[in-house]
């Protein structure tokens, strides 16, 4: 198994958030995994996998986030990583984390899911193993944040909320929280084509019908927001808590802000400021 440290993250009280909103609000730090984003929890054991089978490489698509982690435990494992993304629409630190780690970086002119098209047919010709989340052993992985968080928290919480982009999070978290589920708040952008929050630009999210299940067992919900609420929400989490997440990150707290929730909330901020300093240095201007 190869590891670089990722999991147990800091669950952290949110007392101006929490007045704010008239809940109990904790913020779980996804962005302190070692390529910044909860990523790490499922590529580890998916990348760990991929090796053991004998793998000749591993390939994704991705926003940016996905490639950065699949770059770094491929580079761990000593296997080669392609990653495919859409051209022109990945923050800038992700692209710089997959580079730096050595991974071969293919764009394409159209959107995620030409990527992800893509990424599935150079698995199926070339032998390499497909590690975006339609692989098992990345919900898996991913499943530990819920586990984590009843841990820290002593017992689950009322309310969950994160972004929905593709949904594999979403799905992840119900493994993980089993029989007992909390209720799901979805935070998705309106205009998932072309959202400023780039981690989650995707039209067609490939997990939707598993999440329209969760949602349907937990009496949870997705709200849909605007551009204005996601950046209302970043500014937020950044100015009364301290906490630099990239924009797609605060869609949990948006989600909050704009469907209100009651009880002991914890809101999932999936990855870190530094990877996208174009769009978080024109929000904070
Ligand atoms: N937050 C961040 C920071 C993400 O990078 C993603 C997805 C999500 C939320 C949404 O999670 O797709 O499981 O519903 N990023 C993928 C990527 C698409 O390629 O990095 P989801």
């Amino acid at each position: 198994m190869i590891t670089l440290g990722e999991g147990n993250t800091p669950l952290l009280p949110a007392p101006r958030l929490s007045e704010r909103f008239g809940v109990e609000l904790w913020l779980k730090c996804e962005g302190a995994n070692p390529t910044g984003s909860f990523k790490d929890r499922g590529m580890v054991l998916a990348v760990s996998r991929a090796l053991d089978r004998g793998a000749t490489g591993v390939v994704c698509a991705s926003t940016g986030n996905t490639a950065a982690s699949t770059a770094a435990y491929a580079a761990r494992a000593g296997l080669p990583a392609v990653v495919v993304t859409p051209r022109g629409l990945v923050a800038r630190g992700k692209i710089a984390q997959a580079r730096a780690v050595g991974a071969e970086i293919r764009e394409l002119d159209g959107t995620f899911e030409d990527a992800h098209r893509e990424a599935r047919r150079l698995a199926d010709e070339e032998g390499y193993v497909n590690v975006n989340s339609i692989n098992p052993d990345r919900i898996e992985g991913q499943s530990s944040a819920a586990r984590e968080i009843v841990d820290q928290l002593g017992g689950s919480p009322d309310v969950l909320a994160l972004p929905y982009g593709g949904g594999g999070n979403t799905v992840a978290y119900a493994v993980g929280f089993g029989e007992r589920l909390p209720r799901f708040l979805l935070g998705e952008a309106a205009h998932r084509g072309n959202t400023f929050a780039s981690a989650i630009r995707i039209v067609e999210p490939v997990h939707r019908a598993a999440v329209e299940e969760v949602l349907a067992r937990s009496g949870g919900t997705v709200v849909t927001l605007d551009e204005q609420q996601l950046e209302d929400a970043w500014r937020l989490v950044a100015r009364e808590e301290g906490l630099f997440c990239e924009p797609a990150s605060a869609a949990g707290v948006a989600a909050v802000a704009a469907a209100g929730a009651s009880g002991r909330v914890v809101c999932v901020l999936t990855g870190h400021g530094l990877k996208d300093p174009d769009a978080t240095e024109r929000l904070a201007a």
